[in-house]
């Protein structure tokens, strides 16, 4: 449609004032053609009646285009109309509740902005969030497989990538589940909100088979049910100061930067891919997984064992050294071992607390995601001994489980009671034969995949207490350059180490969780490239 330009020059306020009128007038054009239109689409009218209707709708559109030039304002399209603003043009199309957008002379609708004045107005965002790197680790692998895939219709891709659990939930846990809904559903065993916590009956279970079978004393109210150690993990850095220094093993888990970058603990990302103001401790070969203390004091230490993605351990002198090491410099410990059940060598810890004196420098993380297929179902624990204090800007002894009751307390409301039945029948001693089958189901996998790799000449660590595989790529490929070798030449997808760190860079991270056939198929394929 032609554009007329009008003498008038409109102010904002002119714009707004005159909106409702020309909504009102466009409203009922827009009515009368729609009803045409709705004709017009129904095919089974005669020819000349069809053709009469069209020129109904052009007349309409005619005089609806005259009715708005006649205010002095611009015709730029059906329904779309501009107000000269002396720089450009204020915009308005059927169906916006304002006059919101804007463009130069020379734009059109496709470019318009929203109005400066308006944007003035709007509410600021957390500014920490755009310092996120872009393009997530995952969105991307997805992104290149979906575009291989479109090119490859046929190739039968393997997925060694995410570290989701394939099988099934065990019987048990699943029978407890039901009992626990029929129960919800019966006058005398419903449920309401529970404790924000989680149920006793839970939490005793925990106890007794996580840590005093263990040796080690928790007491009830200083364990936290919650629906996730995702969330857990990212939560925590709340209830600590913003001036406070992380440190972080790199490669690691990306959720324990990330938290930290968006609450504004760090600065921007520099061009090594590492955020300012956060301790580095790069893990690799060369000092073999195990990074050195820092110099400079940390005030809270992550540590993930069995760890995502180098699938390494810490043995009981290292977590000594460690929580030591936290003592002497008055950190805490965040120690996530979400991954602890994966632990076959008995000699190596599957709590912190193993470690005498931790309690007072240690929070520990445990999920029951990977250890009984909870990764949809959703549960998991956090303890925080009521040792472990902190202190406030004047000096003064504050301890981590209160606040962290109080943060639990307000800002969640518990875990449901049929997914707190199913977890409480992990611990059952038939649950406990189910899970266990599931894990050396998953830890065969990881044998498999590692010494297939190896025997294809890759160097490979991990995958012996924990389900994942780290492997070094080879010809000093760069982590996704060998992504895109491996699915080119063995539709096989993994994850580029360099995803979970600067110092993951040169490495490839593949997960057990996969199907039997699946690995096997993986591994004939990588070994043949
Ligand atoms: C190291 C680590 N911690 C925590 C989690 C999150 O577990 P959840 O499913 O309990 O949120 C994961 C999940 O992949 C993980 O790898």
């Amino acid at each position: 449609m032609e554009s007329i330009l009008t003498k008038k020059i409109w102010t904002l306020e002119e714009a707004r004032e005159v909106l409702p009128l020309v909504r009102d007038i466009t409203k009922e054009y827009y009515l009368k053609a729609s009803v045409l239109a709705d004709d017009v689409r129904n095919k089974m009218l005669p020819e000349n009646i069809l053709e009469s209707k069209e020129d109904e709708i052009g007349d309409i559109i005619k005089h609806w285009t005259n009715e708005i030039l006649n205010l002095k304002i611009d015709v730029k399209g059906l329904w779309l109309v501009d107000f000269d603003h002396g720089n450009g043009f204020y915009c308005w199309t059927w169906g916006e509740e304002d006059v919101l957008y804007e463009h130069g002379y020379h734009e059109g609708f496709r470019s318009r902005k929203l109005i400066e004045e308006k944007k003035k107005k709007m509410t600021q965002i957390n500014e920490n969030y755009l310092k996120l790197k872009a393009g997530y680790l995952f969105p991307e692998i997805g992104r290149r497989v979906k575009a291989y895939s479109d090119a490859n219709q046929n190739a039968k891709i393997i997925r060694l990538g995410i570290g989701d659990v394939t099988l099934p939930l065990a019987p048990t846990i699943v029978n407890a589940m039901v009992d626990a809904a029929k129960e919800m559903g019966s006058a005398g065993g419903f449920h309401g909100y529970g404790p924000e916590q989680g149920y006793s009956f839970l939490i005793q279970k925990i106890i007794a088979h996580d840590y005093t079978a263990r040796g080690v004393q928790i007491a009830e109210d200083e364990v936290f049910v919650s629906d996730g150690s995702k969330c857990d993990c990212g939560n925590i850095q709340e209830i600590f100061s913003l001036d406070s220094k992380i440190a972080v093993v790199d490669p690691v888990y990306p959720v324990y930067v990330d938290t930290n970058v968006m609450a504004g603990r760090t600065g921007e990302v520099g061009p090594d891919g590492r955020y300012a103001n956060i301790i580095y401790m790069p893990a690799t070969e060369e000092n073999n997984f195990e990074p050195e203390f820092p110099k400079e004091k940390p005030d809270i230490i992550y540590l993930c064992y069995p760890n995502n993605p180098t699938g390494m351990v810490a043995t009981k002198a290292r977590l000594t050294e460690w929580v030591d090491y936290a003592k002497k410099m008055g950190s805490i410990i965040l120690y996530d071992s979400a991954y602890e059940s994966f632990i076959q060598d008995p000699e190596i810890p599957k709590s912190i607390y193993e470690i005498p004196g931790a309690k007072e420098v240690a929070m520990e993380f445990r999920s029951f995601s990977k250890t009984a297929g909870f990764t949809g179902t959703r549960c998991a624990y956090l303890v925080i001994p009521k040792d472990l204090k902190g202190k406030t800007k004047s000096g003064e002894e504050v301890s981590f489980n209160s606040l962290w009751n109080r943060r639990h307390t307000t800002k969640f409301n518990g875990v449901s009671y049929v997914t707190q039945k199913g977890a409480e029948a992990v611990f059952s001693a038939q649950g406990q034969v189910e899970i266990k089958e599931q894990i050396s189901y998953y830890m065969e996998n990881a044998k498999l995949i590692r010494e297939g790799l190896g025997k294809a000449g890759y160097k490979v660590f991990g995958g012996t207490n924990a389900p994942y595989i780290w492997l070094k790529t080879p010809r000093g490929l760069k982590s996704w350059e060998f992504f895109d070798e491996l699915l080119g030449k063995a539709q096989v997808v993994g994850t580029p180490g360099s995803g979970f760190g600067p110092a993951g860079e040169g490495y490839f991270r593949l997960s057990a969780f996969g199907k039997r056939e699946d690995v096997i198929s993986a591994i004939e394929r990588i070994q043949k490239m």
